[in-house]
């Protein structure tokens, strides 16, 4: 192996700069050539593959999103997509690749591998920490701190009109965000995809004369609820309660920008160095992640069909703290 490729796939996570410094770095530390390639899968597919070198990666760890770029690719779940992805592949000489985001991500990798051969390592690059094989992925952390000190500031807004706020935030299908922020914002309810007792709690909440005494209350949902978003509870709780004042939230797409924390900064860095590590150590098809600080490596297959659980304890704790 002399030349590997890396890019950054999916929804943009801050640390993703900081981790293909690292993957870079650590790259040309140990001898090898390093292509960045634009887009993701789509600019494998436009050609649009760049060298880069130590100086390449220079000023970029604090900076959120990703200066390589991102997208989500529908051309490369088509096989003719691929095949030109695989002939660009080869005319730039990458022997091996490194692909930073999600699920979807993932499963290109994993097709890919299994088409044409080309090894690729798998680093979990998404803000919804949803990913099976690592405890926490890049951006999360992040994430769950802008999307906190936003719920801080509505707290005011809450308090000083004696209002109830149902702040919605991201996480897709899972409530990692929504219950973390929860937790750390001191709200009255986490609405979550995991727990399905969870709206009776927020109706508990509402319907017990001591916690209606509270002049305030935070309810923070994550977007993939089965109740709905913030928006349409916001219309259901007030035609139950009308005398609330009632008022929702979506915090949205600024939960993905931003300077990555020191946490997120750390997690990066060291997995993108990781990375290479494993592709020297003859790893093919694999996901890094670091579980209970120990870097583990998670087939592409395992690693897109598990399901990571969110906490039982920090859900009982959410509801024993809202009292
Ligand atoms: O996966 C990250 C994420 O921000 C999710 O939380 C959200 O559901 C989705 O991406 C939004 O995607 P887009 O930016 O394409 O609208």
């Amino acid at each position: 192996m002399n030349k590997i490729g890396v890019y950054t796939s999916g929804g943009d996570a801050p640390g993703m700069n900081a981790c293909l410094r690292a993957v870079v770095r650590t790259a040309i530390f140990n001898g090898l050539e390093v292509k960045g390639i634009k887009r993701g899968y789509e600019g494998m597919i436009s050609n649009d593959i760049i060298d880069l070198d130590r100086q390449s990666v220079a000023n970029i760890i604090q900076r959120g999103g990703t200066f390589l770029k991102t997208a989500r690719s529908q051309t490369f779940m088509t096989k003719e997509g691929r095949k030109i992805a695989y002939d660009n592949i080869k005319k730039h000489g990458i022997d091996a690749l490194v692909c930073v985001g999600g699920n979807g991500s993932y499963t290109g990798a994993k097709i890919f591998f299994e088409e044409y051969g080309v090894p690729c390592i798998g680093l979990p690059g998404t803000i919804d920490n949803d990913l099976f094989g690592t405890d926490f992925t890049i951006g999360y952390d992040t994430a769950i701190n802008t999307a906190l000190d936003a719920i801080d500031k509505i707290r005011d807004t809450a308090h000083s009109h004696e209002r109830v706020f149902i702040v919605e935030v991201m996480g897709r299908n899972s409530g990692f965000i929504a219950l973390d922020v929860a937790i750390a914002g001191g709200a009255e309810g986490a609405l979550i995809p995991e727990d399905q007792g969870d709206w009776d709690k927020v109706l508990n909440h509402f319907n017990n004369p001591k916690r209606r005494k509270k002049s305030f209350s935070i309810i923070v949902v994550a977007e993939g609820d089965e109740q709905g978003g913030a928006l349409i509870l916001e219309k259901k709780l007030t035609s139950m309660y009308p005398d609330l004042k009632i008022r929702s939230t979506i915090l949205g797409h600024v939960q993905r920008g931003g300077s990555p924390s020191a946490r997120d900064r750390i997690l990066a860095s060291r997995l993108g160095s990781e990375a290479i590590t494993a592709l020297l150590t003859g790893q093919k098809s694999v996901t890094v992640g670091i579980v209970s600080d120990e870097v583990v490596y998670t087939p592409f297959e395992q690693a897109i069909k598990g399901k990571k659980s969110v906490s039982e304890s920090l859900i009982n704790l959410a509801e024993i703290l809202s009292i």
